[in-house]
């Protein structure tokens, strides 16, 4: 069984996406870390993250940069939501999210383009969205923990900034696939979000 998982940044997709996959015993690729290794080699390089040749050269990056703890930042998501508009580093990152998908058994894949491009044959496709608002309110919180003190304003417009180049870019924007279940997480804690994810899945292999 394949299960996409798609939505926008502080979604609670990638939450969700890692209890579905302990739930139906899976594994679980996060896509965005791909883009966000992209993103993290190209600032590495001094590479300029909108120019095409500079993000094609990140694509290359070590394995171990995976691990970068520097791909969590805000700064990182915003270098891979810039090189993920190229469709050059689209293309490089296809086959690796392609063969993860194909496995025997099946997986889960989070990201942006999985029930649309990566996997539009998957089993269950979820949109896991919620309000700008709610997911700048999460993300602060997040960076409360870790002792990171931004305006929860200034987050709510990075949010905004990111959505708007995700949804408007040309190669496999942002979108809910047609026949993806839309799990609006806005007034859901994780708990209830996961139970509604697990029950979507259910009720989507039931079909
Ligand atoms: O999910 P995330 O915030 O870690 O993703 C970081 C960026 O990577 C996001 O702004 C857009 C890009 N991305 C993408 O274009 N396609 C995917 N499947 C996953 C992420």
């Amino acid at each position: 069984m394949i299960i996409a998982v798609d939505g926008p940044t502080a979604s609670g997709k990638g939450t969700i996406s890692k209890a579905l996959a302990a739930h139906f015993g899976l594994p679980h690729l996060d896509t965005g870390l791909l883009y966000r290794a992209v993103g993290r080699q190209v600032a590495l390089n001094g590479g300029d993250p909108d120019d095409t040749v500079d993000a094609l050269a990140a694509t290359a990056f070590p394995d171990e940069r995976l691990a970068d703890q520097e791909l969590r930042t805000e700064q990182t998501g915003g270098f891979a939501s810039r090189v993920s508009v190229h469709p050059a580093v689209r293309h490089a990152l296809f086959e690796r999210q392609r063969a993860f998908a194909e496995q025997p058994g099946g997986a889960v894949l989070d990201g942006r383009d999985i029930g649309t491009v990566i996997a539009p044959e998957a089993d269950v496709k979820l949109f896991v969205t919620a309000s700008v608002q709610s997911r700048a309110m999460r993300r602060w919180l997040e960076m409360q923990d870790r002792e990171l003190d931004l305006e929860l304003r200034e987050i709510e417009a990075d949010i905004a900034a990111r959505d708007k180049r995700d949804i408007e870019r040309k190669d496999a924007p942002l979108r809910a696939a047609p026949d993806a279940f839309v799990l609006d997480t806005s007034d859901l804690g994780k708990e209830a979000a996961i139970a509604a994810a697990i029950e979507a899945v259910e009720q989507a292999k039931g079909r």
